[in-house]
């Protein structure tokens, strides 16, 4: 069966910020084969293509006129085992939380510290998801993808992928060229906590827990992430709108200087990664509302659609939040989700 391109659709329920934007045409895919069709459709030819999965890190300011690929590939499944880790293959449909938990109900822990992202599969190399001291880099092995432009499949390693903080090639050289079908994660035989992250540590701490195991640090994840941010099914957000910002040694020390209780973490090489969140709240924004956008109450890094914001909306906060932080900080933050 060839996949249905549908028209005009309204792309509301298909963004976590819930705004409104319409596509001018859209398909669901569940495989190569449906992508293989659609580069034979005449309407198609010369229109840009814009790929989602669930939408989680996205920010449409305007309508889309062209195609919008909603990527539903389904599968799990185990394809064995290579250096000292279980190699699972995932549908790049698959949505990411469930994921997480279906595999730790498989005896395949390793993505706990990674509970409740939202999205899908496919998404996260795009931006190497990260959370709770753990990247998808460190647990990454392989992906296969359809490339739009030699209209092939292909499969693509870890460096190829060129993951980075917030970073893949998917961001960079390969932007809107490759749709992602599937991602092969390695997960290790040897399961080891990584429970150094503060509030993870605080977390288990408060429960007693002295060895977590995988199910306690999911356990721990899902609260910490339940108290500090808002649940996109009631309140529309792309999670972290902004990344932490990564500043030398020197600038560091010129701003610990001016603003002594900076928040920073020590990267290798004396390079500071800064808590963006922090310098939000600092610039004295931190649960502002403008129009029907804001920024989140309990995680300044965070902004939100108060209910029928519009992307432009969104965006016009995210320029005064960049415009603030850099007029007391001099540090231009940059937005993390896609803005189209
Ligand atoms: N802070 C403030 N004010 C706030 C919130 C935080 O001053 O309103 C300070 C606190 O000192 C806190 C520090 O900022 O200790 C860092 O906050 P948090 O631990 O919440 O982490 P984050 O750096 O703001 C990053 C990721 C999140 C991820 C958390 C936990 C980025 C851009 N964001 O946030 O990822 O869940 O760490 O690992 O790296 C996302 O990418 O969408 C996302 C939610």
């Amino acid at each position: 069966m060839p996949p249905i391109l549908e028209e005009r659709v309204s792309l509301r329920g298909f963004n976590t910020f819930g705004v409104e934007a319409r596509a001018r045409f859209f398909c669901r895919v569940r495989g190569a084969d449906d992508l293989a069709a659609l580069a034979a459709e005449p309407r198609l030819v010369g229109l840009p293509r814009l790929v989602l999965g669930g939408g989680s890190n996205l920010l449409l300011t305007k309508d889309f006129e062209g195609l919008v690929i909603k990527v539903e590939v389904p599968g799990v499944r185990d394809v064995g085992a290579a250096d000292g880790a279980w190699h699972v293959e995932i549908g790049a449909g698959e949505n990411w939380h469930d994921t997480v938990e279906r595999l730790l109900a498989m005896d395949r822990p390793g993505l706990e510290n990674l509970a409740l992202i939202p999205g899908r599969c496919g998404a996260a190399p795009i931006q190497n998801i990260g959370a709770y001291g753990l990247e998808l880099a460190e647990r990454f092995a392989s992906l296969t993808a359809w490339d739009l432009e030699t209209q092939q499949a292909v499969r693509m390693s870890t460096a190829e992928c060129d993951f980075g903080y917030r970073e893949s090639a998917f961001k960079r050289g390969l932007a809107g060229q490759r749709v992602i079908l599937s991602i092969t994660l390695a997960l290790p035989i040897k399961w080891q906590p990584v429970a150094g992250y503060a509030d993870v540590a605080h977390e288990l701490k408060a429960h007693g827990t002295q060895r977590p195991t995988a199910r306690e640090i999911f356990d721990a994840v899902v609260a910490i992430r339940r108290r500090k941010l808002p649940d996109p099914a009631v309140v529309g957000n792309a999670g972290s709108f902004f990344k932490n910002p990564i500043v030398s040694r020197d600038e560091h020390r010129a701003l610990i200087a001016h603003h002594p209780s900076l928040v920073g973490y020590p990267l290798s090489g004396g390079r500071v990664k800064l808590a963006a969140a922090w310098l939000i709240d600092a610039a004295g924004l931190k649960g502002a509302t403008r129009g029907r956008a804001g920024v989140f109450e309990k995680q300044a890094l965070v902004l939100v659609n108060r209910g029928g914001a519009t992307g432009a909306e969104i965006l016009a906060l995210a320029r005064e939040v960049q415009e603030k932080v850099a007029e007391k900080f001099g540090i231009w933050l940059e937005p993390e989700p896609v803005i189209v």
